[in-house]
């Protein structure tokens, strides 16, 4: 198995020159096509591409900056974390992937404007803004396709939260990984809107990573669900070629009932719906049995993320109290 290092060293400069100051911002993500289940561990590399769309100003800053006083510093929304915190364990292993012999401490401070009331990750964000940091600090200069390889190592789904609008993540055949990154599709659909539905906070019990891991060794149904994702992602390309929305609407929601599919068949199960997310299932499904084309689709957690366009907004929104709308392309 190749490591993280061995794969990022050659495309570091033999000296590194840390800069006084670096800042950037990535946007969260929703894939309509998930990653569900690995190849490779350690390099986060998928059995499937998948296909997302970028939540445009919703997402992580993160800005580098010197140290002076010898030690490393991570800050999350203004408050500093314990480094031996979960989150200061991973962000400092990404950091050190980069800073090697180097060992400059830092002060790394990422904030998050996602609404913690929607549930929605924010690895995807936070490793994508961090990788972006990182480029700009050391003056890497790497490629688009490179930032997206290496914000995968951090998590998976951070490789789609690199671009903006509509992205496909290319799995790749490589065992190093560097043609599993992801691309943007050049389309836009201004009309389109996000709605985040809370069901529930709090930390869940069993994370995507080791959710899928359970999934791909224990269920399986499992089987399926590359043919599954492959048959969605042409299906995904078709609608927003053909700015066919129902298409678009539902062959999301297949695609992650497909995913919690397998879920519920691994073991132990993995059942993330709460009794209100069914609940909010049906209310879906009744809105569309009276003409409203809404459709949902659901990450490794209770909460559902609706799909509609622009003209329906108010209906939604009066349907589900509460509903955050994000514009992916902007309003219109
Ligand atoms: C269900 O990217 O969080 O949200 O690569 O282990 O960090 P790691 O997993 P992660 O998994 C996301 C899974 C998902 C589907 C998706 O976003 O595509």
């Amino acid at each position: 198995m190749i490591s993280k290092a061995q794969v990022i060293q050659p495309f570091l400069p033999a000296t590194l020159t840390p800069g006084e100051r670096a800042e950037a911002f990535a946007p969260s993500n929703i894939a309509l096509c998930k990653y569900w289940g690995k190849r490779d561990k350690e390099l986060n590399l998928p059995i499937n591409a998948s296909l997302s769309v970028s939540l445009a100003h919703l997402g992580s800053r993160t800005r580098i900056t010197p140290a002076l006083d010898g030690a490393d510093h991570v800050l999350l929304n203004g408050t500093e974390l314990t480094v031996d915190s979960s989150f200061s364990r991973k962000v400092i292993a990404f950091v050190d992937l980069f800073r090697g012999a180097l060992a400059q401490p830092l002060i790394i401070d990422t904030h998050n404007n996602i609404p913690t009331a929607a549930g929605l990750a924010s690895s995807a964000s936070g490793f994508a803004a961090l990788m972006l940091a990182l480029d700009q600090f050391y003056g890497l200069q790497l490629a688009p396709e490179q930032l997206s390889a290496f914000a995968r190592m951090g998590s998976g789904s951070a490789s789609r939260s690199i671009f903006t609008g509509f992205v496909e993540w290319q799995m790749g055949n490589r065992e190093d990984g560097m043609d599993s990154h992801a691309v943007q599709l050049p389309a836009t659909w201004p009309e389109l809107r996000i709605g985040l539905v809370k069901v529930a906070t709090g930390e869940k019990k069993v994370d995507s990573r080791a959710g899928m891991q359970r999934t791909v060794e224990t269920a399986h149904l499992y089987q399926s669900w590359p043919l599954q994702a492959a048959a969605d992602l042409t299906r995904l390309h078709d609608a927003i070629v053909e700015h066919n929305f129902e298409l678009l609407g539902a062959t999301a929601e297949q695609n992650a009932l497909s995913m919690h599919a397998t879920m519920i068949a691994s073991w132990p199960p993995l059942l993330y719906w709460q009794p209100e997310s069914v609940a909010a299932m049906q209310q879906v499904w009744a809105l569309r049995e009276q003409g409203v084309p809404v459709y949902f689709t659901m990450d490794a957690g209770p909460n559902l993320k609706l799909l509609f366009t622009a003209e329906h907004e108010s209906v939604l929104s009066a349907a589900f109290p509460g509903l955050e709308v994000v514009a992916p392309f902007g309003q219109p």
